[in-house]
């Protein structure tokens, strides 16, 4: 097969990846809009029970919670806000594909999962160590920018030697390899799939570009926070997989925020202590 078709199949993998849950699809539709109504937002919420239990029980995990417990939904949209309870419902939404084990990048069970909250956590981290407010999509773009790989990964295990011959012995990187052997990578796979779903451009963006920073063109302390936290969650080995060994952040990045080792480990240490609380929440390993 050669790569254009390689690239319409995984294309077409894409196009068969069923829409999030109707309650999440239909809680996204309405946090875009501005004008929203509470009371919409909660019954769209409340339309499903087991979205109900797990945001509830995500906006009590020791990350996101206060020093009281949050008894309901309409609580949790008073307290946390409603940028919160998209990242709550977003996150709960994509739990099941984050908890796979994906094949050609040697993650097992849950790794994934663990490797997209460290950067969601790590990005917010990182603004507030850097004394920057976070933009609102800043956790959600972490949680969301190597959800490519679920499609990817068994297209990738097909190719894999020629894909790492290029990544290991022609020092490409290990994404371009992708783009290279299957005519799309990682990251051009997840924003295609995030579109579908009706995510925020400014999300997809970041996604489609998380490891090409100089083709991006939106938010660049959006694009920079969660580049940033990429590199320091695989350094910490969170979630590292076959691609991991030859990753390489942008300097361009890391001179933008100032990145210096102080910041890098205190927010390394914010990283493991939330994913900590977040991965008693799925259970262990997060794979549950
Ligand atoms: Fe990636
Ligand atoms: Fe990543």
């Amino acid at each position: 097969m050669n790569t254009a078709s390689k690239r319409d199949s995984i294309l077409a993998k894409v196009r068969s990846i069923p829409s999030l849950p109707t309650a999440a699809t239909k809680v996204i539709a309405l946090l875009r809009d501005l004008e929203v109504e509470l009371d919409d937002l909660l019954r769209a919420i409340e339309y499903d029970p087991g979205l109900t239990s797990n945001v509830l029980r995500l906006a009590n995990s020791a990350y996101f919670a206060g020093p009281r417990t949050i008894g309901s939904l309409r609580e949790a949209i008073v307290r946390l806000g409603m940028n919160r309870l998209f990242q709550l419902v977003i996150t709960t939404a994509i739990t099941p594909f984050g908890r796979q084990e994906v094949k050609g990048y040697d993650l097992s069970s849950g790794k994934l999962l663990e490797h997209a909250m460290s950067v969601a956590v790590g990005a917010e981290e990182l603004a507030a160590q850097l004394g920057l407010k976070a933009p609102e999509e800043t956790f959600t773009a972490g949680l969301l920018h190597d959800l490519g790989k679920v499609v990817l990964g068994t297209f990738v295990d097909a190719d894999a030697p020629a894909i790492i011959e290029l990544a290991y012995e022609h020092h490409v990187s290990f994404e371009q390899a992708e783009a290279q052997v299957l005519g799309i990578d990682h990251a051009e796979a997840g924003a295609v799939l995030l579109e579908q779903w009706n995510l925020p451009v400014s999300i997809v963006d970041v996604v489609r570009w998380h490891h090409e920073p100089d083709r991006y063109e939106g938010d660049q302390l959006l694009f920079d926070l969660v580049h940033a936290a990429d590199s320091l969650s695989l350094q910490s080995g969170i979630g590292v997989g076959i691609d991991g060994l030859n990753y390489h952040a942008s300097p361009e990045v890391l001179a933008r925020l100032h990145m210096n080792a102080e910041v890098a480990e205190k927010v390394t240490c914010k990283m493991l202590v939330g994913l900590d609380s977040l991965r008693e929440l799925f259970g262990s390993g997060a794979a549950k």
